[in-house]
This record gives structure tokens, C-alpha cells and sequence, in this order.
């Protein structure tokens, strides 16, 4: 019995010293590169698909019209573009993060574009709150509600014919971004 017992706390103590050395010396990933541990993804969507199926709103509080898809373009452009690209161009920085970001303009095919499979009130919470460990920001505090709906409902329509007046800014280059936003170095910039 005592033997059993010395066994079971060695075990109970080993557990934890194996992890240990595990996440110091047992290179697990770290990096971008490296490979997904075991059900990864399978085990951080378990959660975050409960969590929206219990808290994302209905309907959506504004409307599917032209005034909303601009007003989302808009928004895109200025805080998603860089990681989700543009209509006709993959961000390159979504390509080298992990997990990768999903490319909000691609079609997967059954037509399918990006996310207009999901309700945009399941967007419009992952606008808001954000995937932990994942590179997606949190917008709570950087967009107002109005402005996630403009961009959910937008791409909760992005399978549909578009008016021109979102789409040119859909369309647009992702580097325009970068050339618009900061004025040019001095010249002298490094002498
Ligand atoms: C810094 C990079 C980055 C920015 C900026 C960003 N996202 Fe994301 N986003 C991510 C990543 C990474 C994921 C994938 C998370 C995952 O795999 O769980 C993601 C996931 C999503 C998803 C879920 C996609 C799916 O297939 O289910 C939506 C919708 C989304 N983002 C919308 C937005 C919107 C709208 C904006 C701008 C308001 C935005 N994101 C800005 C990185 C970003």
C-alpha cells in the first residue's frame, strides 16, 4: 500500500515536471511556421462557435443598402484591408500569421464569398469582441456599433452584385493604402 501510494505521488508529481519540460525543451510551436499542435483548431473553435451561437445579436441594425455598403467599404478599407485584402488581391501579411486570416473577398466556390455564408450578427460579433490568439482585433472601442453593422452587413454581402460606389473601394490596390496614408519622406531623409 505504501508503495502504491509513493507510486501515485511521483506520478502526480512527474505530470506537471514533464509539462514543464515539455514547454521549455520540447520545442512546441512557437513560431508561424510551425506546425499546429493536435486539434488545434478544432479545440479553440469548440469554444468560441458556443460563446457566438449564445451571445451574437439577430437582426441587424442597419440596412442592407447602398448607403451601408459604402459606409462599410469605407470601413473596411481603413482597418481590415491589410489583413483580409481587397477584392482581386490577398494581403500578404494575412498569408504570414497564424492562424492565417481568412481572405474576406475570396469565393470558396457554392458562391461563397468570404464570410456571406454567416449571419452578419455572428461577424458582427467577432468585429466586436475579437478571436484570442488569433491577430483578429477587438473593435469595441475603435469602431461604434452603427459602423460593425456597416461592415458585417457588407460582408455578410459580398456574394451579391455590389454598387460601384463600394466596389471602387473594394477594388483598389492594397498598397494605395500605404501611398495615401503618409506623407512622403523627406528628402534628405538618412544624410
Ligand atoms: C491584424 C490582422 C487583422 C485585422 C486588422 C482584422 N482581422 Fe479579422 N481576422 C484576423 C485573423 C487572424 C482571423 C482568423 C481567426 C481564426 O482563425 O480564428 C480573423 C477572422 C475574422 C473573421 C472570421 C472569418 C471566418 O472565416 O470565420 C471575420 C468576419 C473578420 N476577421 C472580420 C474583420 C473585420 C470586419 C475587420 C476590420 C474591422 C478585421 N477582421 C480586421 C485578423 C485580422
Amino acid at each position: 500500500m505504501g508503495r502504491f501510494l509513493f507510486g501515485i505521488i511521483i506520478g502526480v508529481l512527474l505530470l506537471p515536471a514533464g509539462a514543464w519540460a515539455w514547454f521549455k525543451y520540447g520545442h512546441p510551436p512557437v513560431a508561424v511556421a510551425d506546425a499546429p499542435l493536435p486539434f488545434e483548431r478544432q479545440i479553440t473553435h469548440v469554444p468560441l462557435n458556443a460563446r457566438i451561437d449564445k451571445e451574437a445579436p439577430g437582426a441587424a441594425a442597419v440596412q442592407a443598402n447602398e448607403a451601408t455598403f459604402v459606409a462599410g467599404a469605407h470601413i473596411y478599407r481603413e482597418q481590415c484591408a491589410f489583413c483580409h485584402g481587397v477584392s482581386g488581391e490577398k494581403s500578404k501579411i494575412g498569408g504570414n500569421m497564424f492562424p492565417g486570416v481568412p481572405q474576406l473577398w475570396e469565393s470558396h466556390g457554392h458562391g461563397v464569398v468570404g464570410v456571406s455564408d454567416d449571419p452578419p450578427g455572428e461577424t458582427y460579433w467577432k468585429v466586436a469582441n475579437g478571436i484570442r490568439l488569433s491577430g483578429m482585433p477587438a473593435y469595441n472601442k475603435i469602431l461604434s456599433e452603427t459602423e460593425m453593422w456597416q461592415v458585417s452587413v457588407l460582408l455578410a454581402n459580398a456574394d451579391k452584385p455590389l454598387p460601384p460606389t463600394a466596389l471602387i473601394l473594394l477594388k483598389q490596390p492594397l498598397n494605395l493604402d500605404a501611398a495615401t496614408a503618409a506623407p512622403a519622406p523627406p528628402a534628405d531623409l538618412g544624410r
